[in-house]
């Protein structure tokens, strides 16, 4: 069993959300203001909701800490909704086709998709980047670090393959459409805008990368234990992704080997085998390899449209058009802060397993010691 697990509960306009976090050694030091930060983060984002702004999230700390030091325990997290009023909401019986209504009624035996769109909506991601928010501190103490940022949004590519992680991180975190090119970010607003108009939504791709991670993260040997399908599974987990890549990922299939894979250079002096290029995205064999961690995921356009598609009322099976609920235009730019959140709580995990550690100092020992032994190369 993974020394770190997690749960979620709540929905959307139920009365909070919940998630205990499970494995954390104990002597973390939290900062509920980065928590915040996050949760802050996630619900920015130009083509947002109404619901944005009545949101701005907090989170409360119930158990597995004292005095803002983790103890070993459980960690209980609990996000209030503003807009609790699930229990007086209209019943939805138009289902949205693309959204998870019409399967989610028949599945549970429903008569109103309000009771499966409650806790499919993306609202559940919340608690993930809260959690997710938790493990990027645990990862900040071994020095590792993530970023998630736009890098396509509708049609309009982005060009940051000559940007340092620095920069990138810099300008995406103040771009509107969370991109650190500033050409492309002018071309997804306007996008965005176009859409809006048209009463359309607009999907797009989210990049993660995650750097100062240690050669050997995962495993080779165990099919389930493989970090790259770990972090695609947790990426796909997220609401309207639709496809993963790692490092050059599709593009890798349209060239030739020798295109593809990254030479293996000497060590500089006290270093690590250096790489010609990271096109693996840093994973061999379902293993970190030392270099940063470089994820993609694609996102469809969003299901809940202004202009309704055609659907079949569940009460009188006569074709309709979908329901219209508050719904974003585009979500692309929080969906890449919900990425950096899923993967930090996969490399923690990771980490943990690795790792092990009852406490911080444990886990920095058994981590340096580990770092050290590589050095070799
Ligand atoms: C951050 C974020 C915000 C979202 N906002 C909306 C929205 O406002 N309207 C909508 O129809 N879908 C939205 N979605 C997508 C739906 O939750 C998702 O399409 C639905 O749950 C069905 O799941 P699937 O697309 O993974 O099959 C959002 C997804 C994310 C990640």
């Amino acid at each position: 069993m993974p020394q770190l697990r997690y749960f979620t509960a709540g929905e959307s306009h139920g009365p909070c959300l919940i998630g205990i976090l499970e494995g954390l050694p104990a002597g973390l030091v939290l900062s509920v203001e980065k928590i915040n930060q996050d949760l802050w983060r996630r619900q920015q984002g130009y083509g947002r909701g109404g619901r944005m702004k009545i949101e701005s999230d907090t989170v409360e700390i119930l158990a597995g800490i004292r005095r803002g030091e983790t103890i070993g325990s459980p960690l209980a997290l609990l996000v209030r909704n503003k807009d609790h009023k699930i229990d007086v909401l209209p019943p939805v019986t138009k289902p949205r086709p693309g959204h998870a209504d019409l399967t989610g009624v028949l599945k549970y035996n429903r008569q109103d998709a309000r009771d499966i769109l409650e806790r499919a909506s993306a609202r559940e991601t919340t608690m993930r980047v809260a959690i997710g928010a938790v493990c990027k501190q645990l990862l900040a103490e071994l020095g590792i670090e993530l970023v998630g940022h736009v890098v396509a949004l509708g049609p309009v590519r982005a060009q940051t393959e000559a940007m340092t992680l620095q920069q990138i991180r810099e300008r995406s975190e103040t771009s509107p459409v969370r991109c650190a090119d500033a050409q492309a970010e002018q071309e997804m607003i306007e996008a965005i805008d176009r859409a809006k108009s048209e009463g359309d939504t607009l999907g797009g791709v989210f990049e993660v990368m995650a750097t100062g991670v240690p050669v050997g993260l995962g495993s080779h040997v165990h099919w389930d234990r493989k970090l790259d399908a770990n972090i695609a599974r947790a990426l796909m987990s997220v609401q309207a992704i639709k496809g993963v890549e790692v490092g050059l990922g599709f593009e890798a299939a349209r060239r030739n080997g020798s295109q593809v894979h990254d030479e293996i250079l000497p060590a500089e002096e006290g270093g690590m085998v250096r790489r010609t290029h990271n096109h693996a995205g840093g994973f061999e064999g379902g293993m970190t390899n030392g270099q940063p961690v470089v994820v993609r995921a694609a996102m469809k356009p969003l299901s809940t449209l202004m202009k309704p598609m055609r659907s079949v009322d569940l009460q009188t099976g006569e074709e309709v058009r979908g329901a219209v609920e508050r719904s974003d235009v585009c979500a692309v730019p929080a969906a890449a802060v919900i990425g950096e959140a899923v993967v930090a709580i996969e490399l923690a995990a990771a980490v943990l397993d690795k790792f092990g550690g009852d406490s911080l100092a444990e886990l920095k020992r058994n981590f340096a010691a580990y770092v050290e032994s590589c050095r070799r190369w």
